[in-house]
């Protein structure tokens, strides 16, 4: 603080009017009233003929004082805030995770080279237990996350839904559902060539089926007799209703084929698996019997066909039919295939750029990190500034991360225009001055690697789940105001497309 009331000695300048007001701000002491007006009377001595501005800082928590002090305008005096935000708001004593990695007790050890933030799996012994920061399973010490996971429906698995497991003490829960704490689904750009060209459609048949488990729990057996039973051939190369034989590699032999028949065993939020990414990569639209908000996990508008119930059959049969007469129609619902799926399917797929192994990790690092701040302030009964204020003007501090790494950047937005343009903005510039490469650039297939400048998708507070932050959360100008009112020195992620 002594440095910067020293600025105001070395600048000079003349009194402005707002000095006048030197009450404002609330929680003036007398002692900062008097060396106010000894600053002041400095101030007027060294005129050079610029106006003085006011520097307040408030500092918040239990001190609860202001100090005042009077600075030169000089053009860097909004890069001074940030300065000194940036170094009042770090907090120090957080663990680094380079000397002290994220460690997790389980046997799977794929997936964590090169996280972003350093992470061990493996068993781990006795000897080291009290180190460890994650446990898959239940017995785990107090304080040690204590992790669930499964890529199964939780319809066949009950205890996997997200309210059960919690319940039963899991802290971090790993499943398909996009709510989940850390989500695993069926798809990323390594596993399924999504972008393969279209091959020729030769096959007589209008769809093709691979169903091998002949049970399940919807209506896709019935679905299937019924829609032959409108006009629409099937070829059911699976285990339940085979009516064609030969050895085939499905994804192969599905390229040949307008249509093919993605009917999971069960209709689950999010519970989209091979079935329907293989039809995506094949360039077979997808006709789906499955998750509800599977229109969530299209490619483009109108690139799938979805059957809701057995009533739908009727519909979906019809449309079928006129797409396989209708060449330019049916060229259009494979439109994605040439021209590049939508940003929100961009985005969607490209979460699985990070495996999940190492999105576990930043999770608990974040979660641990956290707590570390809460108490860095709470033994201090002390907090961030996390603002600034000169003149009528207030400088925010905010901190601003990737989906899908780590480190947080700081940028900072001004009361004088405190908008979502704004803040985007901001992070573009941040990220372009540091040459920024997005995360999934080297997963994605080549015709979708970025090329022009940075553009964001969805900005979000960290800890939002990935079904808000990709699908119903939009800061309004309001909300970006209250919430950072609210969060102080709120942590952002950002999803680039
Ligand atoms: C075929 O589809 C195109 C594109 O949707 C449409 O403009 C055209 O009218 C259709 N033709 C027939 C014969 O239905
Ligand atoms: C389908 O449309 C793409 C452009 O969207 C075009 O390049 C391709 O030739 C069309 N294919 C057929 C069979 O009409
Ligand atoms: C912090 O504040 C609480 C209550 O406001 C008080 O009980 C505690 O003694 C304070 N701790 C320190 C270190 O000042
Ligand atoms: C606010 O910031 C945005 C983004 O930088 C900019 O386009 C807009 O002109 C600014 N508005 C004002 C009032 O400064």
């Amino acid at each position: 603080m002594a440095s910067r009331n020293n600025a105001a000695a070395g600048g000079g300048g003349t009194a402005s009017p707002i000095l006048g007001g030197a009450a404002g701000g609330g929680g003036v002491s007398r002692r900062a009233g008097a060396l106010w007006r000894l600053l002041v009377a400095i101030a007027i001595l060294l005129v050079v003929g610029e106006t003085v501005m006011l520097l307040r800082v408030d500092l918040l928590g239990n001190a609860r004082s202001a100090l005042r002090f009077t600075e030169r305008r000089i053009s860097g005096s909004r890069d001074r805030c940030e300065d000194w935000l940036e170094d009042q708001d770090r907090v120090s004593t957080l663990r680094d995770f380079d000397k002290d990695p994220v460690r997790v007790d389980f046997s799977e050890t794929q997936g964590t080279d090169n996280c972003a933030v350093r992470c061990q799996f493996g068993v781990i012994t006795m000897a080291t237990r009290k180190r460890v920061d994650a446990v898959f399973g239940l017995s785990a010490d107090e304080g040690v996350a204590r992790v669930a996971r499964t890529m199964e429906s939780s319809q066949y698995y009950s205890e996997f839904e997200l309210n059960t497991a919690r319940s039963h003490g899991y802290t971090v829960i790993m499943t398909t559902s996009l709510k989940s704490d850390v989500p695993v689904g069926y798809f990323s750009w390594a596993e399924y060539d999504l972008m393969a060209p279209v091959q020729e459609k030769t096959e007589k048949s209008l769809a093709a089926a691979f169903i091998s488990n002949c049970g399940g729990h919807n209506f896709r057996l019935e679905a299937i007799t019924k829609l032959q039973g409108y006009g629409v051939a099937v070829d059911s190369y699976g285990s339940c209703l085979t009516n064609v034989h030969p050895a085939v590699e499905k994804v192969d032999a599905l390229r040949h084929y307008k249509f093919s028949l993605a009917f999971e065993n069960s209709n689950e939020e999010d519970y989209v698996t091979e079935k329907f990414w293989q039809s995506l990569e094949a360039g077979s639209v997808p006709v789906v019997i499955g998750a509800p908000n599977i229109q969530n996990f299209a490619p483009s508008p109108n690139s799938i066909l979805y059957l809701k119930s057995i009533k739908d059959v009727q519909a979906v049969a019809k449309q079928m039919k006129y797409l396989a007469r209708n060449a330019t129609a049916y060229n259009e619902t494979l439109r994605w295939k040439f021209e590049g799926p939508t940003d929100s399917f961009k985005a969607l797929i490209d979460m699985a750029a990070v495996h999940s192994s190492c999105r576990l990790c930043i999770h608990v690092a974040t979660a641990i990190h956290q707590k570390q701040e809460q108490e860095a302030f709470r033994s201090r009964n002390a907090s961030r500034p996390c603002k600034c204020s000169v003149g009528s003007t207030t400088t925010f501090h905010l901190y601003v991360r990737e989906r899908g790494r780590f480190h947080l950047e700081s940028i900072f937005l001004r009361s004088d225009n405190l908008s979502v343009a704004a803040l985007e903005a901001a992070i573009i510039s941040k990220f372009s001055s540091k040459n920024h490469v997005p995360i999934w650039n080297a997963a994605r297939p080549e015709m979708l690697k970025a090329k022009g400048p940075l553009k964001v998708h969805r900005v979000y507070p960290v800890g939002l789940t990935q079904r808000e932050a990709l699908f119903s959360w939009q800061f309004t100008d309001e909300d970006l105001v209250n919430h950072i009112d609210a969060n102080p020195c709120a942590k952002l992620e950002v999803i680039f497309v």
